[in-house]
């Protein structure tokens, strides 16, 4: 056990107090971990729009004074009760969705939406207590999705955790913690292209090239990129997209474009824009007989998605996934291994880093549409 197990830690976190202000950094006290809990320090966060969408809290209900991040590598500093696969020392990615390794979601193959440790964008408060670990003289500082990483030392539940090869430079794998997994597991665990099919993917963002470089490592002979922003096109060379649509430079619909392109349209397409068009799109737009549409984006609360039925009985597919189907503790030590092995290339989605103290200039750039990722780096 190291020197700090059992007492509070003092130590720096990023604190949003109020919805679309600047974080302060702030000295916060956080408190050991109870029962299926870790605390681990954090070496290396980034930003996600997540984050942000949440800090902005346009949408949702407000909770406030919170520690957001959810995406991160650190270091088990010390394990609560009941804790036997992680110990102090392990090098870990903390995840926003959990695996309790219990329920009938985790026991089944086909499914990564854990009944204990889906991913609560409500809740500010650990399941144990139902009480934060942070406070600041006393007064509570709430949780974000169960990770809360722009701080030194953070808790999370044990089923929040993946344990990964000590050798991985954390300062680049923990883009893994979230959206690069999301597109890349979209594309290579539910879309699974096959080796010179064709590929559509609508939205360049971290997530949609994210599901490009899937499709790249898959093998795909094209790759089709489709945004709205002719910006992304530049950057999207990179991963490995072969030919670009901007909706915008067309009369008709994007899907009947695509279809002259491909001679009757693409064999996969993932969809990882948040637009209901371009989810209606992505699925019109892959082949009948055997085509796959994977929607990736998070919709607004009032969409609703609508095509004729005919275009499902031509024996198309239309799937959705959360976390691109990963189940966090058993799944991502090999997609880390991926990049170990350089099959999977991370250095691309980097483009910007700063220190902790400047940690509001990531939210700039990811506001200004300016960059893929931000690394946020702990230590002065
Ligand atoms: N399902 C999951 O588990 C999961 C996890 C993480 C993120 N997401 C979602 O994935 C989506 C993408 O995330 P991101 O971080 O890459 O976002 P981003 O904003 O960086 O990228 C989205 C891209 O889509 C483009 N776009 C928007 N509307 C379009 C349209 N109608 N046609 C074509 N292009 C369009 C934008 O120009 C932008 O380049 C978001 O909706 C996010 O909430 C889902
Ligand atoms: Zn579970
Ligand atoms: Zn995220």
């Amino acid at each position: 056990m190291s020197g700090t197990a059992g007492q509070v830690i003092r130590c720096k976190a990023a604190v949003a107090w109020e919805a679309g202000k600047p974080l302060v950094i702030e000295e916060v006290e956080v408190a050991p971990p109870q029962a299926m809990e870790v605390r681990l320090k954090i070496l290396f966060t980034s930003l996600c729009h997540t984050d942000v969408y949440f800090w902005e809290a346009k949408g949702q209900t407000p909770l406030f004074p919170r520690i957001f991040g959810h995406e991160a590598g650190g270091i088990v500093e010390s394990v609560g009760e009941g804790v036997t696969d992680l110990k102090p020392g392990d090098h870990v990615l903390p995840v926003f969705t959990g695996e309790c390794k219990d329920c009938r979601h985790c026991k089944s193959e086909e499914s990564n939406m854990c009944d204990l440790l889906r991913i609560n964008t409500d809740r500010g408060v650990m399941l144990n207590d139902n009480k934060s670990r942070f406070s600041i003289n006393g007064k509570p500082i709430y949780h974000f999705v169960g990770t809360s990483t722009f701080s030194e030392y953070t808790v999370v539940h044990v089923g929040c955790v993946a344990k990964i090869n000590p050798a991985a430079p954390l300062d680049k794998v923990c883009v893994l913690s979230c959206g690069i997994s999301t597109g890349l597991g979209a594309t290579l665990n539910v879309a699974k292209p096959w080796k010179g099919s064709s590929v559509a993917i609508f939205g360049l963002g971290a997530v949609g090239l994210a599901a490009a470089e899937g499709a790249r490592i898959a093998g795909a002979a094209r790759i089709i990129g489709v945004d709205l922003n002719p910006k992304r096109f530049n950057e999207a060379k990179k991963f490995g997209v072969t030919e670009f649509v901007n909706p915008k430079d067309h009369d008709k619909p994007v899907q009947e474009v695509i279809a002259e392109m491909t001679g009757g349209g693409v064999d996969r397409s993932v969809e990882c824009t948040g637009n209901v068009n371009a989810m209606i799109s992505a699925f019109e737009c892959v082949h009948d007989g055997w085509g796959v549409a994977v929607l990736v984006g998070v919709p607004n609360k009032d969409d609703s998605f609508k095509t004729h039925p005919m275009n499902l009985l031509n024996e198309r597919t239309l799937k959705g996934t959360f976390f691109g189907n990963y189940k966090p503790r058993s799944d991502l030590p090999s997609v880390v291994e991926k990049y170990m092995n350089k099959e999977l290339e991370l250095e691309k989605f980097i483009t910007h880093e700063v220190p902790f103290a400047e940690i509001n200039k990531a939210f700039e750039y990811m506001l200004q549409g300016d960059g893929l990722r931000c690394i946020i780096r702990m230590d002065p």
